[in-house]
């Protein structure tokens, strides 16, 4: 249908249009200074070149789960077994899950069988979820058939007993399981390890290492509990979304010795209050130390990094993380459409999560998201970013600390400060660095 405007329709417009202006340079002019002196993000259109967004640049390389564990069948079983290993986890879910994932390889080297893994969650979270609270048993079993034998239930000969604990954490670098491992298991039958070393890869048969892919990338997914939960919180998020993953939380933050030079006061406590006995660096070694890549990315640097790399400051973006993060303004005044788990989700379920199935979720939402970019490269966004390669979505980006400490350590400010940002993330991306972790999958070029 064709408009035509009578005059007191376009009047109208007109008027709106003018006021609509009006209220516009009103805005800005009325609009407080950043809080932020450093570096005015305003600078960001100065250069009046337009350039894409990061995803549209054309990748040279990516990483694919490798043939040897995908397509190909693996090697027999052997006949028996040389005994039984149970993996203990600690830390976070997805350190608990890199760790899993390295006991199952070595179960698989050992000829021994495993035993569903303990899952010793941090006191700092104060649950008790096992692994079958988090993972499909039966799916696990079902998937990892043919690659490692896995038991749910003990045999009677060794279940009234606990495992013997080894501790594979004495050496640095790389360790031989067969050599230090093997004939503790052998004696005992039933032993407990925690994975802290990885294999020596000269003496690593490829079907120990596919064990190990195949259990950690195409056996492991959520218990339908949690899935349904997850599926929830996803369709909950506007569509298209980054996920991001900002760790700038006090604990974090305490952790890393760094200093800051424009925090509120109620962040300044929180950190003291998580700092221990870690002090902050000060003078010429806190200066290094920033420069080496060390100190966590503030939401307000982050916000720079993204409009760096083009990404517009209308994405959604659904924040993996809890709800301490400090100085989350420096985000969500320049990136305005920012969700979180606990705004999407209100039920009473969800409040009754915590710890590790809270994780759960995040981890679901990361692997699903259309991109995802990480402020760190910590467990999560390893498992993530590998999980991501493995269903074939490659929008993932990890910004790094250690260029932007050193553009602003040559006092590199403004448009100049964007363009070294934007050249070293979009090489980085191009080149798919840091998209899987290398030992189950394999460079592809594009
Ligand atoms: C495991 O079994 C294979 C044959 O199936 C054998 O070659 C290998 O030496 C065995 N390893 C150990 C540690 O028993
Ligand atoms: C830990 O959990 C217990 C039992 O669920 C609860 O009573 C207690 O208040 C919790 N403590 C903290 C610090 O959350
Ligand atoms: C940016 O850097 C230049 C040169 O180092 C300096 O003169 C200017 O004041 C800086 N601007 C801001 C906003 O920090």
């Amino acid at each position: 249908m064709m408009l035509v405007l009578d005059a007191s329709v376009r009047k109208t417009l007109l008027v709106l249009a003018v006021f609509t202006f009006a209220l516009f340079v009103a805005l800005i002019f009325l609009t407080p200074p950043s809080p932020f002196p450093d570096f005015p993000s305003s600078s960001l259109h100065s250069s009046g070149q337009q350039r894409q967004e990061i995803w549209l640049v054309r990748r040279v390389m990516e990483w694919r789960p490798c043939k040897w564990w995908i397509q190909s069948k693996p090697a027999a079983l052997p006949d028996g077994t040389n005994g039984y290993i149970r993996i203990d986890c600690y830390g976070g879910l997805n350190q608990m899950r890199r760790d899993f994932c390295d006991g199952v390889g070595v179960a698989r080297l050992l000829n021994a069988t495993l035993v569903l893994p303990k899952f010793e969650v941090a006191a700092y979270w104060n649950e008790s979820s096992s692994f079958a609270d988090v993972f499909d048993v039966v799916y696990f079993l079902e998937q990892t058939k043919g690659f490692v034998r896995v038991v749910k239930e003990l045999p009677a000969e060794v279940a009234s007993k606990e495992p013997v604990q080894v501790d594979c954490s004495k050496r640095k670098g790389q360790y031989d399981y067969v050599e230090t491992v093997l004939p503790a298991l052998l004696k005992h039958r039933y032993i407990s390890i925690t994975p802290a070393m990885s294999q020596r890869r000269d003496r690593y048969p490829v079907y120990a290492k596919a064990a190990l892919c195949q259990a950690c990338y195409s056996a492991l997914r959520l218990t339908e509990t949690l899935e349904r939960k997850s599926l929830e919180l996803l369709q909950a998020i506007p569509k298209p979304f980054l996920t991001l993953h900002l760790r700038f939380e006090p604990d974090m933050v305490a952790y890393s010795q760094c200093q800051y030079s424009y925090l509120t006061s109620s962040s300044i406590e929180a950190i003291e209050a998580a700092r221990g006995d870690r002090q902050p660096w000060t003078g010429e070694t806190a200066r290094i130390w920033r420069s080496r890549g060390k100190c966590p990315l503030t939401p307000h640097e982050t916000a720079l990094i993204l409009q760096s790399l083009s990404i517009p400051t209308n994405t959604n973006i659904y924040l993996a993380a809890g709800d301490g993060i400090m100085e989350l303004e420096g985000l969500t005044s320049v990136y305005k459409n920012v969700f979180t788990k606990s705004s999407l989700l209100t039920d009473e379920d969800f409040k009754k999560m915590h710890g590790n199935t809270k994780a759960a979720l995040d981890y679901y939402v990361s692997i699903n998201s259309d991109s995802y970019i990480a402020t760190y490269f910590g467990n999560m966004d390893k498992m993530v970013s590998a999980m991501r390669a493995f269903k074939g979505s490659f929008k993932t980006l990890f910004l790094s600390r250690k260029t932007f400490a050193e553009l602003r350590s040559q006092g590199i400010n403004g448009t100049e400060l964007l363009e070294g940002l934007w050249k070293s993330h979009k090489d980085d991306f191009v080149k798919g660095i840091g998209s899987a972790l290398p030992e189950c999958f394999c460079e592809f070029k594009l």
